[in-house]
């Protein structure tokens, strides 16, 4: 069994940077753990809402295994968030939400848009957060100064790119290192990189007559959609599938991975 489990860890490696394991798909109702660590990195095995990410085996048949494979000692973070987005926001929504309910232990701080006319902002103003809109255009050089402000007044330890369409700069990734995370609507690395965004990366999928498709967080990085993978999502590619309706699912597997990956964070059992 050990030996099944590094193979589907080195096939993780195969499809990203580390980060959490992509097995066969398991029998509906089968019996599966949640979650492995190794001492090199760790993966999910998730049997909800439908989506298969399973490793094939039952876990009481390998109890001796299992036993090696029990979690590290881990130290809970206190995650206080500021969250930059573009657009419609549903994931900055979802993410509200499940600290809301309880679902994450998590202090949203602040909400950052490049556009007055973004849906995030009316989002922000619902769950009641600060919010700021500062654009490129208007600060050129002083915009970088300008929002690291905001982010240390907050006092901002992660930031959660949500569709967040300027390019992070350098400046941050060295105030935040190793603390922006950004969402891709595919699994990384993957129809991601420059000028895949939204409508380009489902069309390129469904070209390519791919079976699967997904969602993964990732750190930031200098170069688009290259950072270490902290966690993905699978969903199925089905036959019949447009843009709009991969899009969807999608977008769906993405409000429910931004939270999960972030609970790692808070609870400390991904490590930043
Ligand atoms: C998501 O598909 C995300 O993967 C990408 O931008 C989109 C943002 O959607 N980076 P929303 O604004 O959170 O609804």
């Amino acid at each position: 069994m050990l030996e099944k489990l590094t193979r589907a860890y080195e096939r993780t490696l195969a499809w990203g940077n580390g980060g959490f394991g992509i097995g066969h798909y398991a029998e509906e109702g089968e019996k599966v753990p949640q979650r492995f660590e190794f001492e090199q990195g760790a993966f999910e095995l998730t049997n909800q809402n439908g989506l298969y990410f399973n490793w094939h085996y039952k876990p009481d048949d390998y109890p001796e295994h299992l036993e090696r494979l029990t979690r590290r000692e881990t130290t809970p973070q206190e995650l206080r968030l500021a969250f930059f987005a573009s657009g419609r926001g549903s994931n900055v929504d979802a993410i509200l939400r499940n600290i809301n309910s309880g679902n994450l232990d998590a202090r949203p701080k602040i909400v950052l848009s490049n556009r007055d006319d973004a849906e995030v902002i009316t989002v922000a103003k619902k769950w009641g957060l600060p919010r700021i809109v500062i654009k490129k255009r208007t600060y050129k050089k002083s915009f970088d100064a300008n929002v690291l402000k905001y982010l240390q007044d907050f006092k901002v330890n992660c930031i959660v790119l949500a569709g967040y369409l300027p390019k992070v700069s350098r400046n941050f990734i060295t105030e935040f290192p190793g603390h922006i995370l950004n969402i891709h609507p595919s699994l990384l690395p993957s129809y991601g990189g420059k000028g895949m965004y939204g409508s380009h990366v489902h069309q390129a999928v469904l070209d390519s007559d791919e079976v699967r498709s997904g969602a993964s967080v990732h750190l930031v990085t200098e170069d688009y959609d290259d950072g270490p993978i902290l966690g993905q999502r699978v969903v199925d590619v089905k036959e019949s599938d447009t843009i709009k309706t991969l899009a969807s699912r999608v977008l769906h597997a993405e409000h429910i991975l931004y939270t999960n990956v972030l609970r790692d964070i808070q609870k400390g059992k991904i490590v930043l």
